[in-house]
């Protein structure tokens, strides 16, 4: 499952050698970077290459620290045993608040020189920037822009239940019944906390709007979590499991879209990674499946922003290495070629998007658009919005009740209360 680092010492004399000699003056040293991510299922995978393919072009040697496990919960844990044990990665997908959290532990290195050459304050929106920073200097390189408010369908699915695509929770409800009476799986799910934690922020945020999601989910105002509304979106939660099917329990989530691929199931609600899934199958979206924002929450857009920060490393070739990275996450090439793979739009907003398909010029309208409007929310479940402790609790709250029969939604409120307060 996870590749732990390997003495590297002889094969990066070798590729050394190999490099002076193809290179000369062009490349002084090949360094190693080593880049842990949870990029795995058929899509992510793809997109992962793209940025080993282009820092082996540079002469240096990409060694891949891939840990599965979707949501990257799996990974975290590995990620926290190699830095305990004083032997980080050079490079660690990490996210959100999270960045500041191991930047507090003093562990990432500055990426300002590499910012300062390649003019990153003027290519990223501020938004963002401010995410890779920590104390000010840049220690992590944004790499996509991720929707998590999704929702996912096969047309011929849809066509033969005689329903049209969901656009209100209602209407997800009814169609859902239709699609089950037809035969087929209404919504394909993967039992797995993170998975549970992005369907209830979906649903959420179609029950009860914006400011209440930001009430709850990233300032976690006791009153609003423990509030009325906090319940009504629990129950329409828990609803949807009435959508789901029985085999649910622990599947992965590139498996629950393979049953929307192959016509099992009739819809998934997923972040735009799921689209790197119908991409590496061959399908085109508009004919072979479909993408909208998820029923209800049209005027949102709940951002999942990918990055790789940088730890400390000794050794200068590896710096370079490492630095040589960040510098190609931001080029063009990479951000076009690795998004179009993964599902997600590019990190900096001023890049040619004609390639890009539907769902994702799509993206980047309503990301335009609701940041303007102010539906632009960070995700929770993707660890945009609350330091990991913080999220660790939510999602105990949101899987128990969605698994337990007999936890009332008004139990799990509170539940939510008390799990808020007890890490604040
Ligand atoms: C990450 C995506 C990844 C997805 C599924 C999300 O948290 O941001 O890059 O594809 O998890 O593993």
């Amino acid at each position: 499952m996870c590749a732990f680092k390997q003495p590297l010492t002889l094969r990066k004399t070798l590729l050394g050698l190999a490099v002076a000699g193809t290179l000369g003056a062009t490349q002084a040293q090949a360094g190693d970077v080593e880049v842990l991510h949870w990029w795995t299922s058929g899509g992510e995978a793809r997109a992962a290459n793209v940025l080993k393919e282009l820092v082996e072009e540079e002469g240096h040697h990409w060694e891949d620290f891939a840990v599965a496990g979707g949501g990257g919960e799996t990974a975290m844990t590995v990620l926290k045993s190699r830095a305990m044990s004083g032997n980080p990665p050079s490079a660690a997908q990490i996210k959100g608040p999270e960045i500041q959290e191991w930047g507090d532990l003093g562990l990432l290195g500055s990426l300002d020189d590499v910012a300062e050459s390649e003019g990153w304050d003027e290519k990223l929106p501020g938004v963002v920037a401010n995410v890779m920073k920590h104390d000010g200097q840049y220690v992590a390189v944004p790499v996509n822009v991720h929707r998590v408010n999704w929702l996912w369908a096969n047309p011929e699915v849809l066509e033969e239940a005689g329903v049209a695509l969901p656009t209100t929770l209602d209407e997800m409800f009814a169609a859902g019944e239709a699609i089950r009476e037809a035969g087929y799986v209404p919504l394909a799910h993967g039992g797995q906390a993170w998975q549970d934690a992005t369907v209830f922020e979906t649903v959420l945020l179609a029950t009860a709007g914006n400011d209440f999601y930001r009430r709850t989910m990233v300032d976690l105002d006791p009153e609003a979590l423990g509030s009325e509304q906090m319940i009504e979106a629990l129950e329409n939660f828990k609803r949807m499991r009435e959508l789901m099917d029985d085999g649910m329990s622990g599947r992965d989530w590139n498996i629950a879209t393979s049953m929307v691929i192959s016509g099992k199931a009739a819809m998934q609600l997923m972040g735009d990674w799921a689209k790197g899934e119908f991409t590496a199958a061959g399908l085109e979206p508009g004919k072979d499946y479909l993408c909208a924002p998820a029923p209800g929450t049209e005027h949102s857009f709940t951002f999942n922003i990918d990055s790789l920060a940088m730890f400390r490393v000794s050794e200068e070739a590896d710096q370079e290495a490492q630095h040589t990275l960040a510098r190609l996450v931001l080029e063009p090439e990479f951000q076009k070629t690795f998004n179009l793979a993964k599902g997600s739009i590019p990190a900096r907003p001023d890049l040619d998007m004609s390639e890009f398909d539907q769902c994702a010029q799509k993206s980047l309208e309503d990301f335009q658009r609701t940041a303007d409007e102010g539906g632009l929310v960070p995700s929770m479940a993707h660890g945009m919005a609350v330091r990991s402790d913080v999220q660790g609790a939510i999602f105990d709250v949101v899987t128990n009740f969605f698994n337990s029969p007999d936890m009332s939604a008004e139990q799990a409120a509170q539940r939510m209360v008390s799990a808020a307060q007890a890490v604040m």
